[in-house]
């Protein structure tokens, strides 16, 4: 015999198990369990100050509700199936508790500003974990930066060499994409701080609820303005989720660079043994698992984020139970994405850098052929005729093997006899860093601005 349905006055026939098992969502909003009996707590305590329910019955609830909290913290509470979700699980096992009288806490509240109350809550906690998971990755890049204003690499576009820059510069770079990704979240909180509470089922309530008063009691900044908004948002998650797809985008643009630059052919940084993984069969391997996981990871994000906007795009208002998907895509993005910020600030900590590797990367390729372009353009060549000598000059270099430092002044003078001996010192890549003193340039001194900017940021 299936248990009677809390829903089920209107109904003849007993629920099908397959049906109940389809519908219910307890496996998995029971993540909301301590928002939910939160909600819970702050609506009776409305109901109890507008007089909307005797101060008797109304502790009684809250007498039960505050057990409830304890031994969800203390031992966890039993759920179940066919209690189908959260909300109906809570007041059964209140109604256990304290017997009929847990009947009168729906009163002038549907799920539907209970699930949306719930939900809000469990973003709205999460969301300062985040922004400080990343801020953790932030301290993380800038401690390597600042180790590494001095050490050059080559810097790439098309993933060939382009010009000379400070590995440290190259750090900053990511230091703002996370940046961005803090204040994206930090915004997040506008539209997540709204409470749905009071909505009731889509229209409001004909009881004298006091919605100011559970918004604040739960924290939140304002109720929303329209109840039938209220009960059908779920922006503040598509907005979180979108957030966390950047977010993992740029997490996994440095895994890419971090897989490329320990292997043997990079060889620009060594991963510790504790974020490296062995074979099983070669034994020389050292593999950089972590990155690529996080790498991966980031499809599944991407999926969460496809998967709500899928859900919600073709919704009529208020709520539909299409809504139930909204869930489970949110908490598997902030357990996937919070250990990944975790691992990731690891790695780079414990990283160590090939200084020399990386600095001879650029004294045997033709990265500084911008500078001699340049330097013809100071002694009054016009620069697109510069360009051109210096390319033929990579031309027959590249055929005799010979750099552009390698090119006597004599060999130079016959080009253009305005060349002097000063252009060995303007051909040394750390001067053309160096001289990169624009702002936001690779210039040391700029690289060194940034990285005081953002240890204010970070208060380190
Ligand atoms: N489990 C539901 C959800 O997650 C709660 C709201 C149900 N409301 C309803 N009218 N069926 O969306």
């Amino acid at each position: 015999m299936p248990i009677k349905k809390m829903w089920g006055g209107r109904f003849e026939e007993g629920g099908d198990k397959l049906v109940d098992e389809f519908g219910a969502s307890i496996s998995f909003d029971q993540q909301m369990a301590k928002e939910d009996i939160t909600g819970s707590l702050a609506h009776v305590k409305m109901l109890k100050a507008t007089e909307i329910l005797p101060a008797e019955d109304a502790d009684k609830i809250i007498a039960g509700l505050e057990e409830l909290l304890q031994e969800l913290d203390e031992n966890g509470l039993p759920f179940d199936v066919e209690n189908e979700d959260i909300h109906m699980n809570i007041e059964a096992l209140l109604t256990e508790k304290i017997g009929p009288v847990a009947g009168k806490l729906h009163t002038g509240r549907s799920r539907n500003d209970q699930v949306a109350t719930d939900f809000h809550l469990y973003v709205k906690e999460r969301l300062p974990m985040i922004i400080d998971a990343i801020k953790g990755l932030q301290e993380a890049l800038v401690k390597l930066a600042k180790d590494n204003v001095e050490t050059i690499m080559p810097g790439y576009t098309h993933m060939q060499h382009a010009q000379p820059i400070s590995y440290g510069h190259y750090l900053m770079a990511y230091f703002a994409m996370f940046q961005r990704d803090v204040e994206r979240f930090e915004f997040n909180k506008k539209h997540t701080d709204l409470s749905p509470l009071g909505a009731a089922a889509l229209a409001g309530t004909t009881f004298p609820i006091d919605r100011e008063m559970t918004a604040d009691l739960l924290g939140f900044d304002a109720p929303y303005a329209n109840s039938l908004d209220a009960v059908s948002d779920r922006d503040f998650a598509l907005e979180f989720l979108s957030n966390a797809s950047i977010l993992m985008v740029h997490l996994s643009r440095l895994c890419e660079e971090v897989i490329y630059w320990c292997s043997y052919e990079f060889g620009y940084i060594e991963l510790s043994d504790a974020y490296s993984t062995g074979s099983s069969i070669m034994p020389q391997k050292k593999n950089p698992d972590m990155a690529e996981l996080i790498r991966g990871k980031s499809g599944r994000i991407f999926g969460d984020l496809m998967g709500l906007l899928t859900t919600m795009k073709g919704l009529p208002l208020a709520y539909n139970k299409d809504m139930q998907e909204d869930k489970e895509g949110t908490f598997d993005a902030v357990k996937t994405i919070m250990p990944s910020l975790k691992v990731m600030s690891g790695m780079i900590n414990t990283l160590s850098v090939k200084k020399e590797t990386m600095a001879h990367a650029t004294t045997h390729d033709f990265s500084n052929a911008t500078e001699l372009a340049d330097y013809l353009a100071t002694k009054g060549v016009p620069f697109r005729e510069a360009h051109e000598i210096v390319g033929e000059l990579v031309l027959s270099g590249l055929k005799t093997g010979k750099n552009l430092a390698d090119i006597s002044l004599e060999e130079f003078q016959k080009i253009n006899p305005k060349i002097g001996p000063d252009v060995y010192e303007v051909l040394k890549p750390e001067v053309a860093v160096a001289r990169r003193k624009s702002l936001g340039g690779t210039g040391f001194d700029e690289v060194k601005k940034q990285i005081s900017q953002a240890e204010k940021l970070l208060n380190l």
